[in-house]
């Protein structure tokens, strides 16, 4: 069985995607989900789906091994970054080597790197005048959005298209492609 952790902190639409997709599947379940915001959206989703969730603060997450320790009770064996902002930390990263993936909604290498999430995302892609753009899905390694790059899927842009089109765009995406790449990942 693999037991999936999901951290995210702002709506938690990838997310509740994620845990709707692996309802009753026999070899996949979404185990718990953390989120550094207690009153992050994503913590309803969780609770509505019977699912535990861990608030972490910035100190517990970066200066021990609690997490860690949890993820270990729960037998965590795999993790997904959705719309979740901090760098991960070195031990995570370690403990969790090749077993972490997060969406970015670029197409990477552009517009990635720290302060490069969300709706700013999708502002810097219109400002550019760029003429596609789309989601990236990547190992996490110690430094934001440079892991090796698992899949991507684009959107052509019209020029007529605001940052908040743009960004509904490629959330649709997302949605679309971020559980089945976690799935086939997960089978191999
Ligand atoms: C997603 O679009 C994801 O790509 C982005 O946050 C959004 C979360 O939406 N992540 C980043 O920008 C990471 N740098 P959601 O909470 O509705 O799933």
């Amino acid at each position: 069985m693999h037991k999936i952790a999901i951290f995210a902190s702002g709506t938690g639409s990838n997310a509740a995607k994620i845990i709707e997709h692996f309802k009753d599947h026999p070899a996949i379940q979404v185990a718990v989900i953390v989120s550094n915001k207690n009153k992050a959206p994503v913590l309803q989703v969780a609770s509505s789906n019977n699912i535990p969730s861990i608030v972490i603060d910035k100190e517990r997450f970066y200066t021990t091994s609690t997490l860690i320790e949890s993820f270990e009770k729960l037998e965590i064996t795999f993790i997904v970054l959705a719309g979740f902002l901090w760098l991960i930390p070195q031990r995570l990263i370690e403990a969790y080597r090749n077993k972490i993936i997060n969406v970015h909604p670029s197409l990477l290498p552009k517009f990635g790197g720290k302060g490069m999430y969300g709706m700013n995302v999708h502002r810097a892609v219109k400002a550019a005048g760029e003429t596609k753009t789309g989601m990236t899905i990547h190992y996490v390694n110690e430094h934001y959005d440079e892991g090796k790059i698992i899949f991507q899927a684009q959107t052509l842009i019209d020029q007529a298209q605001s940052p908040e089109e743009i960004a509904r765009k490629v959330q649709e995406l997302e949605h679309e492609h971020f559980p089945v790449v976690i799935e086939r990942l997960l089978k191999e």
